[in-house]
């Protein structure tokens, strides 16, 4: 019997459609583990794969508005993507992600973005890797800045409830400087962000949520868990930072003494950071950070003249020969200019994958580096150079979470 992959009728069908996912964490899926889920994804956004009645592999798609340099833009943010193992290799991911992308054209959503569980999956469907992500796992004798700085910090501890307010405020502040970033309403900040089920643990500790002030005002919050363990009386535990924001130089510094400064603990760790992180500046022994960097989020064209249009350019115009096999209506020859992207018959200046524009897209990379990596060929002398000068971007994309 063929495998059909059709979107949901209903949000009551959600959780079924998505539960293949959650084979690969380990769980059962019950209705809160859906909470994450279920209230943000219209049911026409999520797609189930059926082998006869029963659901064999799903995914569904968040609607974001993603920052990018000098604006925003709608984008469509794949999430719960699985195929059982007892279906896997059939062609089903192919059928979801072709069900997945016709949809987000339909919806006017002119880009895709995610995160991928393994790097081998998706740029076959056209995305690019568009950030680098660092963890840092660093030694309590280690974890200092420099130089030492007085503060005027205050600290809060609070609780799921009282953090909403003042952390959107500051997050609302710096996402829109950071291309990358997301808009989190009321609901995602409390039942993605704050939320913290025992189911979800997985044996870490509490999340932990603490604010910075400045003269009573949050300029500043983190999001950890402490992960204690003893060997020999003493401890071997670690703070595990999930996310930690400062609204500039004076809060990073302030709420990353602080997670420094956690007593009891032999190590800091902390991931989801944007290469460009001011820590590896303000660290007192950046080598001892250990920061380790692997790809981010991965960025997916949709719409190549709408994505474009949403994200600032400048400079001259450049005349690219593209190739999208999985998305062919945004195939051929594109003249990019800050005025405009139109189809041109002009000679081509440099010819790429879609994949490479969406690397270049958050600014994660330029075309001279994609090109030095092969994935870029310059056709005529100086393209590349000015095609750099056409995607301008100050700072490393951030998305500080993983959807
Ligand atoms: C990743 C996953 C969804 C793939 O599903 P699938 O139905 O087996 O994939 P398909 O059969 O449609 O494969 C499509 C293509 O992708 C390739 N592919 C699929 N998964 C891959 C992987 N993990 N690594 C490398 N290539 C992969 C296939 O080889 C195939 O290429 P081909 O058409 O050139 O032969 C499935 O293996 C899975 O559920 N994995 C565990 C959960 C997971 O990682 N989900 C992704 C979350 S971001």
């Amino acid at each position: 019997m063929p495998i059909e992959v059709a979107a949901c009728a209903s949000r009551g069908e959600i959780m079924p459609a998505i539960s293949p996912i959650f084979h690969y964490f380990g769980i059962h899926p019950t209705p809160p583990d859906g909470d994450r889920f279920v209230p943000f994804m219209e049911p026409s956004r999520v797609f189930a794969a059926r082998d006869g009645r029963t659901i064999v592999g799903g995914c569904g798609s968040f609607p974001l508005e993603l920052t990018v340099p000098g604006g925003v833009v709608r984008a469509a943010g794949l999430s719960v993507v699985g195929v059982l193992p007892t279906h896997r290799r059939r062609g089903i991911l192919r059928d979801m992600m072709r069900a997945h992308l016709d949809d987000t054209r339909r919806r006017g959503e002119p880009v895709g973005y995610l995160w991928a569980s393994e790097d081998t999956i998706y740029g076959q469907f056209g995305y690019g890797a568009a950030s680098l992500s660092g963890n840092i796992d660093v030694a309590k004798a280690h974890a200092r800045l420099a130089p030492p700085h007085e503060s005027r910090a205050e600290f809060r501890m609070l609780d799921e409830a009282a953090s909403i307010e003042p952390m959107s405020r500051v997050y609302e502040r710096v996402r829109r400087e950071h291309p990358g970033m997301i808009a989190r309403s009321a609901d995602w900040w409390r039942l993605r962000r704050l939320a913290d089920p025992e189911h979800r643990r997985m044996g870490a500790g509490v999340l932990l949520r603490v604010v910075l002030l400045h003269e009573g005002e949050p300029q500043g919050y983190a999001l950890y868990r402490l992960n204690q363990q003893f060997e020999g009386g003493s401890t071997v535990g670690y703070v595990n930072v999930i996310e930690a924001i400062g609204t500039g130089l004076e809060a990073a510094r302030d709420i990353w003494r602080f997670l420094f400064e956690i007593d009891w603990v032999a190590r800091v760790k902390a991931i989801l950071l944007p290469l460009d992180h001011p820590l590896l500046l303000l660290a007192a022994r950046p080598r001892e950070l250990r920061f380790l960097v692997h790809d981010g989020v991965w960025v997916r064209l949709v719409d190549v003249p709408a994505a474009l249009a949403a994200r600032r350019l400048g400079g001259d115009p450049v005349v690219i020969e593209l190739s999208d096999e999985f998305c062919p209506w945004n195939a051929g020859r594109w003249r990019v200019s800050a005025a405009g992207t139109e189809r041109t018959t002009a000679a081509a200046e440099l010819a790429c994958d879609v994949t490479a524009l969406g690397s270049v897209y958050l600014g994660g990379f330029t075309f001279r580096q994609l090109a030095r990596g092969g994935r870029v060929q310059e056709v005529s002398d100086g393209a590349l150079a000015r095609a750099d000068a056409l995607f301008p971007a100050d700072r490393a994309p951030w998305c500080p979470e993983n959807f």
